[in-house]
C-alpha cells in the first residue's frame, strides 16, 4: 500500500489543501512534513470554508490521523488557536500527533523575522512574518528548541538561555530592541505542556508501523517547489525543503516507502512576496486572474501576483520531485478567454531556454516565449468527467500535459470538495 506525497509545483497556493482533502477519505494518515504557519490552505466543504495554517489538511477528514512531522516548525500558540477554532466548528482534532523532534518557533523568532526584513530594505524577501526563517536558522545552527524539550524543564531553560545569549546581543545592539528573558520565553512555552503531552511522540515510528500494516500515508507539503530552500528561486524562497525529498527527511520515512508523488499546479501561475516570476502580468489580464481566481493570500491577505501557465517551471517541478502525476487546479478560472497564452520556453538576451536557467540573473531576465491556445466560454464547474469539458478545454489540458512532461490525473473545476474531475487513480503505485 502506498506512501503518497503531495507537493506544490509552482510558488504555492496551487490548491494543495483541497487535493489533500479530496484524497483524505482514502488515506489513514496525513503528515505535514515542512514549513509552519506560513502556509495557508483553504478547504471548502459544502457551504463551510476552512482556512488551515499549521494543521495538516487531513484534520478535516474523520478517521484520518493528522501528523505534524519533525520537518515542521511549530508556533504553539497558533497551534492551539487553530485547534480550538476547529473544535468550536465541530471538528475533532483529538487524533493529532506531533513529532517530538519538530522545532518550536520561539517568540523571538517572530521578532527577528520582522526586524530582519525591515533591515534588508529593498533586498527583503517579503516573508509572512511568522518567524519561519529564524526558527529554521536556529535548527541548522543547533540552537533550536524541540517539542520534546518541553518535557524536561531544566533542559528547556538551558537551551533557551544558550539561544538568547546570542539573540539578545543582536536584538539590543544591532536592532535596538529590548532584551528577552529566559523566564518569559519558558513561561510562554511551558503553559502548553500538559495539553501537548498526549500528542507529542515518535511520529517516525508511528508512520513506519502504519506502512508496515499496509495503511496509506499521505505526505502533505507546504509551500512549493519554487520556494524550496535548495531548488527554488533562492534567495526568494522559504527556509524549508518543500520538494518531495523533504517528505522523507521531514517525517522519518525512507524514500523507498514512497510510491507516488503528486504535483499540484494551477492552470495559471501565482506568487506571493518578492522574487522573479517570468510570466507575471501587470495589465488587466493580471487583474482578471486575481479577481476571478480570488487570488488573495490565506495567511497574510496579500494580493497574489498573477501570470500565465509556465511549462518551464512545470517541467522543472516534474524533474526535481520525480512527479508521477499532476493535479491541474482552477481550470474554471480561465473560462471566457478567447485565447490562453502558455509559456513554453524563456528568452534570455536572445537565447532560448527550455530548462530553468540556474543563474539567478538569467532567471530574473527571462521573458516568456508564448504559444496561444484557444479558450472556451462554457461554464465547466459542473464537469465531472474529462468528456464533460468543451473540446478546447480538453485540448488545453492535453497540451499542458504534453509540455509539462507529466500526466494530469485530476482537474479542478471549482473550489468545492466535489468540483474535480479525476482522470486516473491518484493513489496508484508506480508501474502498477
Ligand atoms: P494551497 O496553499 O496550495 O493549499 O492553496 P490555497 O488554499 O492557499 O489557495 C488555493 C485556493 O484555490 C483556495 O481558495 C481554494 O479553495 C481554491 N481552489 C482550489 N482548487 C480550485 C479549483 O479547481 N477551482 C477554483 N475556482 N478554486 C479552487
Ligand atoms: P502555501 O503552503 C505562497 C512565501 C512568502 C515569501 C517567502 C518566504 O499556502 O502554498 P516565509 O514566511 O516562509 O519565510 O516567506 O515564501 N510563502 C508562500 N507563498 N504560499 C505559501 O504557502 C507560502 N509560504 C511562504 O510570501 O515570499
Ligand atoms: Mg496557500
Amino acid at each position: 500500500m502506498p506512501g503518497v506525497v503531495i507537493v506544490g509545483a509552482q510558488w504555492g497556493d496551487e490548491g494543495k489543501g483541497k487535493a489533500t482533502d479530496v484524497l483524505g477519505s482514502r488515506v489513514d494518515y496525513v503528515v505535514k512534513f515542512n514549513g509552519g504557519n506560513n502556509a495557508g490552505h483553504t478547504v471548502v466543504i459544502g457551504d463551510q470554508k476552512f482556512a488551515l495554517h499549521l494543521l495538516p489538511s487531513g484534520i478535516l477528514t474523520p478517521g484520518v490521523t493528522p501528523v505534524i512531522g519533525n520537518g515542521v516548525v511549530v508556533d504553539i500558540s497558533v497551534l492551539f488557536t487553530e485547534i480550538d477554532a476547529l473544535i468550536e466548528r465541530g471538528v475533532d482534532p483529538s487524533k493529532l500527533l506531533i513529532s517530538n523532534a519538530a522545532h518550536i518557533i520561539a517568540p523571538y523568532a517572530r521578532t527577528l523575522d520582522n526586524v530582519t526584513e525591515r533591515f534588508l530594505g529593498k533586498r527583503k524577501i517579503g516573508t509572512t512574518g511568522r518567524g519561519i526563517g529564524p526558527a529554521y536558522a536556529d535548527k541548522i545552527n543547533r540552537l533550536g528548541l524541540r517539542m520534546g524539550d518541553l518535557f524536561d524543564e531544566q533542559l528547556l531553560r538551558d537551551k533557551i538561555e544558550g539561544s538568547l545569549e546570542q539573540k539578545n546581543h543582536l536584538l539590543v545592539k544591532v536592532y535596538n530592541r529590548r532584551a528577552i528573558t529566559v523566564d518569559e520565553v519558558a513561561d510562554e512555552l511551558l503553559q502548553y505542556r500538559d495539553r501537548l503531552e498526549p500528542m507529542v511522540t515518535d511520529t517516525s515510528l508511528v508512520l513506519n508501523q502504519a506502512l508496515d500494516r499496509g495503511e496509506t500515508v499521505l505526505f502533505e507539503g507546504g509551500q512549493a517547489t519554487m520556494l524550496d530552500v535548495d531548488h527554488g528561486t533562492y534567495p526568494f524562497v522559504t527556509s524549508s525543503s518543500a520538494t518531495a525529498g523533504g517528505a522523507s527527511t521531514g517525517s522519518g520515512v525512507g524514500p523507498t516507502r514512497i510510491d507516488s508523488v503528486i504535483g499540484i499546479v494551477k492552470a495559471y501561475t501565482t506568487r506571493v512576496g518578492e522574487g522573479p516570476m517570468p510570466t507575471e502580468l501587470f495589465d488587466e489580464m493580471g487583474d482578471f486572474l486575481a479577481e476571478v481566481g480570488h487570488e488573495y493570500g490565506t495567511t497574510t491577505g496579500r494580493r497574489r501576483r498573477c501570470g500565465w501557465y509556465d511549462a518551464v517551471i512545470a517541467r522543472y517541478a516534474a524533474r526535481i520531485n520525480g512527479l508521477t502525476d499532476l493535479v491541474l487546479t482552477k481550470l474554471d478560472v480561465l473560462t471566457g478567454l478567447e485565447q490562453i497564452p502558455v509559456c513554453v520556453a524563456y528568452d534570455v538576451d536572445g537565447v532560448r531556454y527550455e530548462e530553468l536557467p540556474q543563474d539567478q540573473a538569467a532567471f530574473a531576465a527571462a521573458t516568456p516565449v508564448y504559444e496561444y491556445l484557444p479558450g472556451w466560454t462554457e461554464d465547466i464547474s459542473g464537469a465531472r468527467s474529462f468528456e464533460d469539458l468543451p473540446q478546447t478545454a480538453q485540448d488545453y489540458v492535453m497540451a499542458l500535459e504534453k509540455i509539462s512532461n507529466c500526466r494530469i490525473s485530476a482537474i479542478g473545476v471549482g473550489p468545492g470538495r466535489d468540483e474535480i474531475i479525476v482522470n486516473h487513480d491518484l493513489l496508484h503505485v508506480r508501474g502498477a
